[in-house]
């Protein structure tokens, strides 16, 4: 379906912003239910997220997605927040109601959930789930990760105070989903998990998977947030031990499709999206000549299971 000047006006706003795959999956979305959609990259000042956000409105924006560093900006200046926000302490998602103002939501944890279940189709109710990482990309899984019911979930972090807040501030909502949660060291975290989910930066500093291999129960799932070659230390590191690999694209797209039912009250199909997204991104691989000097991989932009 064509855009035209008056179907309703959505954006990607972040810092960097240039890399996200954020358009290509909400006008596929759009087309796939008929609907219109106009959909925007917004680069935003690194001091500049409300005025950015305000200026989008002004120009008849309606809502936005929201990628780092911005997603705690996003949900301090929202006016109502769901649940699911209010527990992770950052949006990723900006509804603009027309009385109300902001509304904000995370789609980010609900994104990683569905993708587990049903993009790898590993059940996550009576698992053993060890979360790796305790910054914004943890915070926002945490939450949907113990509402799918695992037996136990630990959340492993290099800063373990930085786990130990996480887990406190989830306590409640454990006890409520009788999930075992608690916070661990990185070496300290225990052994043969079913889940293993990499919520961390570390590829992006060029350091090592920060956990031994023997966390992985035999075919066990090992999932990075992170796609591309971000991904690519992790997913190495998973196959190498004999565990599932996947990558956060899945991620990417399912919570863009809880983002596209907030916007717009339908939930889309993932998974045709998630396919062409693929295709798209190895038919660019194929088409990149490789360059004299590989980047290092820090200096790639993060991509990452979240907008
Ligand atoms: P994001 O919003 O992407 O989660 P973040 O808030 O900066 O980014 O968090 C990055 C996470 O990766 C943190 O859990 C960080 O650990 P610390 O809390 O100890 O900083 C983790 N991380 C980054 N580099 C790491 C490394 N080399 N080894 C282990 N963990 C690392």
């Amino acid at each position: 379906m064509e855009a035209s000047t008056s179907a309703p006006l959505y954006a990607v706003l972040g810092r960097p912003v240039a890399h996200s795959r954020s358009p290509f999956i909400h006008e596929a979305f759009a087309r796939q239910c008929g609907l219109a959609v106009r959909y925007e990259r917004v680069l935003c000042p690194a001091d500049g997220f409300e005025a950015t956000l305000r200026a989008f409105a002004a120009g008849g924006g309606c809502g936005v997605n929201v990628t780092v560093p911005f997603k705690f900006d996003a949900l301090a200046l929202a006016p109502r927040r769901s649940d699911r926000a209010r527990l992770a302490g950052a949006a990723n998602v900006l509804r603009l109601d027309d009385a109300e103002g902001w509304f904000a939501d995370n789609t980010d944890g609900v994104g990683l959930v569905r993708d587990i279940e049903q993009g790898a189709a590993v059940a996550l109710a009576g698992k053993r789930v060890l979360l790796l990482g305790a910054g914004g990309a943890a915070a926002g899984a945490l939450g949907p990760l113990v509402a799918a019911g695992p037996a136990e979930l630990v959340l492993a972090n290099r800063t373990p105070a930085r786990a130990e807040a996480l887990v406190a501030a989830h306590a409640a909502w454990a006890d409520r989903h009788r999930v075992r949660l608690a916070a661990q060291a990185l070496h300290e975290c225990g052994e043969r998990f079913d889940v293993v989910v990499n919520a961390t930066s570390s590829s992006l500093a060029n350091a090592a998977v920060p956990v031994p291999a023997r966390v992985l129960a035999p075919g066990a799932l090992a999932l990075d947030m992170m796609y591309g070659p971000a991904a690519a230390p992790f997913l190495r590191w998973a196959e190498a031990a004999g565990a599932v690999a996947r990558d956060g694209l899945g991620m990417l797209v399912q919570q863009a499709a809880e983002a596209f039912l907030v916007f717009r009250g339908v939930l889309p199909e993932a998974a045709p999206v998630l396919a062409a997204l693929r295709e798209q991104l190895a038919q660019e691989a194929v088409q990149a000549s490789p360059p004299p000097q590989a980047p290092p991989a820090s200096a790639a932009p993060p991509a990452s299971g979240s907008p």
